[in-house]
């Protein structure tokens, strides 16, 4: 009977057709899903505070309403992921106490920390659209409920990139000051933003399997090179310039060249050393301990209903 569950996973694979929460599932590719969904999910909750940080500081009302819509969205990413992840038989709780703990990962991104309000137009423009780039092909991730859940993910990740190229291009419309704050912001977050896509490709130990599977559509260095080749003509239009001399048009390739990141720093932060990771990890974990009485309450709440049904 085990012979027969892989040959029908394997061929739904193979068919490029999708697997369901109850269908039989190899424990490496359930435990991968796992994996890279409770790392996504984290991502997008501590993703809310670099730019939180603004909402407080937000220079008019159109902006705060921007702001303050987008940061709601990303909690409901991260909902809606847990969710996903739930499918698979694991339970949120332990996810969000695994993150707490330092035993499960989020993006890297998250811990550079925002030092002005071009950082809200950067985060916007950089980093959710390479957010797209990676997770517009993971509609078609060969789990049922991820695939669809990135559906709405990347329509929300969409207003986000948008409302973060508009906030620069008001900006480098305004001041000098105001086009020196963007261009200095861009020069911290363009590199960050490469590592996001993960170690190249003869780095990473997942990508292999990964693809096998159909979880993740392209690699790592993939990726990395569309979310290049896309923002080097919106980098001119708005007027600013990236962080790298190597970057330059290969007309044989009919890509863009560009530099190395360091990958140094990168695992620096992928093991807790940037800049922001204590302080990332100690707010969530504050918030965490914050909604328990919430918590209770839900949980009494349902006790009683219980009783008073039976
Ligand atoms: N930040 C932190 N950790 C990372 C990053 C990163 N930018 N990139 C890779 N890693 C980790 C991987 O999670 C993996 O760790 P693990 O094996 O201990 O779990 C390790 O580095 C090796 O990397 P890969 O073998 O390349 O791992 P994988 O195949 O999972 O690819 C990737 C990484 C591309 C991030 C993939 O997991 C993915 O597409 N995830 C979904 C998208 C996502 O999580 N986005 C979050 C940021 S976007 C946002 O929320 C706005």
């Amino acid at each position: 009977e085990h012979d027969d569950l892989t040959t029908h996973f394997e061929s739904t694979i193979a068919r490029d057709q999708r697997i369901e929460p109850r269908d039989w599932m190899p424990e490496g590719y359930r435990q991968t899903l796992i994996r890279q969904i409770a790392q996504h999910a984290h991502s997008e909750i501590i993703g809310m505070q670099p730019e939180g940080n603004w909402l407080t500081r937000a220079p008019s009302l159109r902006r705060k309403a921007i702001l303050t819509a987008k940061v709601q969205d990303e909690a409901g990413h991260g909902l809606y992921l847990y969710s996903a992840a739930e499918t698979l038989g694991a339970d949120r709780a332990e996810l969000t106490d695994k993150l707490i703990a330092g035993k499960q990962k989020y993006s890297s991104i998250f811990n550079y920390p925002t030092l002005s309000f071009a950082d809200v137009g950067t985060i916007g423009w950089l980093v959710d659209g390479a957010a797209i780039c990676n997770q517009v092909p993971l509609c078609r991730s060969s789990f049922g409920p991820y695939g669809r859940a990135m559906i709405r993910v990347c329509k929300e990740e969409s207003f986000h990139q948008r409302q973060g190229y508009e906030l620069l291009t008001t900006m480098m419309r305004g001041t000098d000051a105001q086009r020196a704050m963007v261009q200095e912001s861009v020069n911290r977050f363009w590199w960050p933003a490469l590592m996001m896509f993960g170690p190249p490709d003869d780095q990473s130990p997942n990508t292999e399997q990964s693809m096998a599977w159909g979880i993740k559509r392209h690699t790592n260095d993939e990726l990395r090179q569309k979310f290049v080749d896309m923002s080097v003509p919106q980098a001119q239009v708005l007027g600013v310039t990236f962080p790298d001399p190597d970057l330059v048009w290969n007309p044989d390739r009919g890509h863009y060249d560009f530099g190395e990141p360091d990958w140094s720093e990168f695992m620096d932060v992928v093991k807790g050393n940037g800049a922001m990771n204590f302080e990332r990890i100690a707010v969530r974990r504050e918030a965490h301990e914050n909604g328990q009485w919430v918590r209770d309450a839900a949980l009494a709440f349902a006790a009683r209903e219980e009783q008073e049904t039976n």
